[in-house]
């Protein structure tokens, strides 16, 4: 049988104490982290989220069954230990916080016991991520991922705090909403209420954010779940958090401005990092022109080059085909790589062709200046001198080309650059670069839909300067939509919105939604806009991604407490499952799938 606490009250966690406590009684209460037994001497560790104390067992020092109860420990039991706080007996442990000092003990009640977990309770731990994804309860005890989520908690106190500070009221918005799909796909659920309708999840708070302004809540902000049913990446989850604002009467400055304190303070009070303001801004074409993407990693060069017209009229078809049809041929110079062997280049050349690449056509850049490349039989010297000096190749340097549409050559050589700075680990995985996105295309066409489809959303105002292409070359117009970008992942975006309803039912048209279609979906912004809204803004991060890039982890799912993988099921509950027919009978649902 287990014991109880009655009586006893615990009076630090583990690592609050130190070599200012010797002397003391105190008691501390957490799981044996392990335990030695000497032979007269036990030496247990105890472990609590604050960190690891030593506890030391001597029958001499402890009364009735208590040096017992000690030869009984096992690791995860969870005990209580009332002693006094000495000098460590042994060596110091120079890796503790709490290295200096041992609890000498005179009472341990055992609260609970356990078997033996599945795998270690340890930092860095080797075991299969499935595993620990099964057990994450136990995996949650590791003191890597309790410092994340601690690191978590406090960013998240810290957020509130600023934002306040800045005037933002925290607002909750509902989250069985109206589903209103555009961008990823909805959760939905049924209604038992109104059989055969459903509620969705929020993707967002979006449209209720730009209702509460136009309600006069002027600064609003949410630490909100979102809920996207779409293909999972290591920054992607189905149900995620994110940092929501929004705010009346301000322009992009505004926003970016109030954002930009929130991430200096932020960054300076969770990991003690200075962030230099302002954080540079760049257009979306620049990004795209300099770094093949719209989420720039800037901690490194090799940057893409414009080489079309230095290959205009050259011998080489796949150039000159690819410019007759519109598009582009771009480079990007790997210095130094000009020895690499043809094997790398050949996975260079398999891993383009996974971003859509025909083929990647190289030159590498001997030591005497000659060139060894895959296209030279098709360029006479000159040509071949013009390429390379628009490249600025140096001897020893490889230089890799893709020739297609813009849209392919930028996605090709934007993550040929990142696979290559990956592979020769060009970027210091310390530093944190931060960079404003702006200005980007108000709209994207859809092959598939064969239409237009808003880039951000359907409700980010064009710029002024644009208003007129919304009409002739709607792929033209430019959007007031920033994202803000750190190391190379899209941290948080946002836009100005439209606040005229005929701009917005103009922005529909565009949309191709019939007038009824956007009274159907969107019929209460609509209504909203006639009763005097404010124009306003706002921008919202994603904080899985934030607290991702603060901790250095390579997924999400490790500063997210109870993450879904990649099928989007959740190994420890074993959610999505199936319900109970009853349940269904209720909702009016016949399961139409195959098992
Ligand atoms: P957006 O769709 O760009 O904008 O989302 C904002 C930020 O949320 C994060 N994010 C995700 N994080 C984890 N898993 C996902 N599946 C996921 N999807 C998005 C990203 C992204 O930058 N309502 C607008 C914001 C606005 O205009 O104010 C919106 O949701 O970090
Ligand atoms: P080929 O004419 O097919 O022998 O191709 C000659 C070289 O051009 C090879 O190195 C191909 O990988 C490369 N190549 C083919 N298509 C493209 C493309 N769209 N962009 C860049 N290089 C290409």
């Amino acid at each position: 049988m287990a014991e109880t606490m009655k009586g006893l009250h615990r009076s630090h966690r583990c690592a609050e104490l130190g070599t200012a406590n010797i002397g003391e009684t105190v008691t501390v209460m957490g799981w044996v982290q392990k335990s030695r037994n000497k032979g007269g001497i036990i030496f247990v560790d105890l472990r609590d989220r604050s960190g690891i104390l030593q506890l030391i067992f001597e029958e001499a020092d402890c009364g009735g069954d208590n040096f017992a109860k000690a030869e009984k420990l096992r690791s995860e039991f969870v005990v209580a230990a009332t002693g006094k706080v000495e000098a460590r007996s042994g060596a110091v442990n120079e890796n503790l916080a709490t290295g200096g000092i041992e609890v000498r003990v005179a009472e341990v009640r055992v609260l609970s016991e356990a078997q033996t977990p599945p795998f270690p309770i340890e930092a860095d731990s080797k075991t299969k991520e499935e595993l620990r994804l099964k057990y994450r309860f136990l995996d949650l005890r590791r003191p890597d991922i309790q410092s994340k989520l601690m690191l978590r908690s406090q960013v998240a106190t810290k957020v509130r705090a600023v934002l306040a500070e800045e005037g933002f009221l925290e607002i909750e918005t509902p989250i069985l909403i109206k589903s209103t799909p555009e961008g990823a796909r909805d959760y939905l659920v049924p209604s038992r209420v109104h059989q055969g309708k459903f509620y969705a999840l929020p993707q967002s708070p979006q449209l209720f954010k730009q209702l509460l302004m136009c309600s006069g809540y002027d600064r609003y902000f949410q630490i909100a779940k979102c809920f996207r049913d779409e293909d999972l990446r290591a920054d992607r989850q189905p149900e995620f958090t994110q940092i929501d604002m929004e705010m009346s009467f301000v322009d992009v400055d505004d926003v970016i401005a109030v954002n930009e304190r929130l991430i200096q303070k932020v960054f300076k009070d969770a990991i003690g990092l200075d962030v230099p303001l302002p954080i540079p801004r760049m257009t979306w074409q620049e990004a795209m022109d300099r770094y093949g993407s719209d989420k720039p990693d800037t901690r490194f060069g090799m940057e893409l080059v414009d080489v079309s017209k230095a290959v205009e009229g050259c011998g080489f078809g796949v150039f000159t085909g690819a410019l007759e049809n519109g598009g582009s041929v771009r480079g990007i110079n790997a210095k130094g790589q000009g020895q690499m062997p043809r094997k790398k280049i050949d996975a260079l050349v398999e891993f383009a062709k996974g971003f859509g690449a025909k083929g990647l056509a190289y030159a590498a850049i001997q030591p005497d200046g000659s060139v060894k490349s895959s296209f030279a039989k098709f360029m006479t010297e000159e040509q071949m001198k013009a390429l390379t000096e628009a490249m600025d190749a140096q001897p020893g340097d490889l230089l890799l080309f893709a020739a297609d549409k813009n849209k392919v050559v930028w996605d090709v050589l934007g993550n040929l650059r990142l696979e290559i700075a990956r592979n020769l680990e060009l970027f210091d995985k310390n530093q944190f670069r931060f960079l404003w996105v702006t200005e980007f295309p108000l709209l994207e066409w859809s092959e598939e839909q064969g239409r237009y489809v808003a880039m951000h959303h359907p409700f980010t105002m064009p710029m002024e300067e644009d208003l007129d292409k919304l009409d002739s070359d709607p792929g033209a117009v430019r959007a007031k939509a920033y994202d803000i970008v750190l190391n190379g992942t899209e941290l948080g975006g946002g836009s100005v919105r439209i606040f005229q309803a005929d701009v917005q039912e103009k922005m529909f048209e565009v949309l191709g939604f019939t007038k009824e279609q956007a009274q159907e979906r969107f019929g209460f912004l609509l209504d909203a806009f006639q009763y005097g809204v404010p124009p306003h803004a706002g921008l919202a991060y994603g904080f899985d991604r934030l607290m991702m890039l603060m901790t250095g982890a390579d997924s999400i799912r490790e500063v997210i407490a109870f993450p879904k993988v990649k099928d989007a099921s959740d190994l420890m509950t074993n959610a999505p499952d199936v319900v109970d027919p009853v349940q269904l009978e209720e909702l009016g649902i016949g399961i139409t799938a195959d098992e």
